[in-house]
């Protein structure tokens, strides 16, 4: 999702609440919009770090 000229990652977790986070990773800047979703956190592509939700 684009807004303001900015890339965002969106997904709903296990309980309904949506999460949104920009689409790049703190790391190395990765898109974790190409992760996964593992236990109502994002998982960057890059690695197994996580984002909490
Ligand atoms: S870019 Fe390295 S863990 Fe995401």
């Amino acid at each position: 999702m684009t807004m303001l000229n900015q890339e965002f990652v969106v997904y709903r977790n296990s309980v309904g609440n949506v999460v949104v986070f920009l689409d790049q990773c703190l790391h190395r800047g990765a898109a974790l919009s190409l992760g996964r979703v593992e236990n109502n956190c994002i998982r960057c592509p890059c690695s197994r770090n996580q984002q909490p939700s």
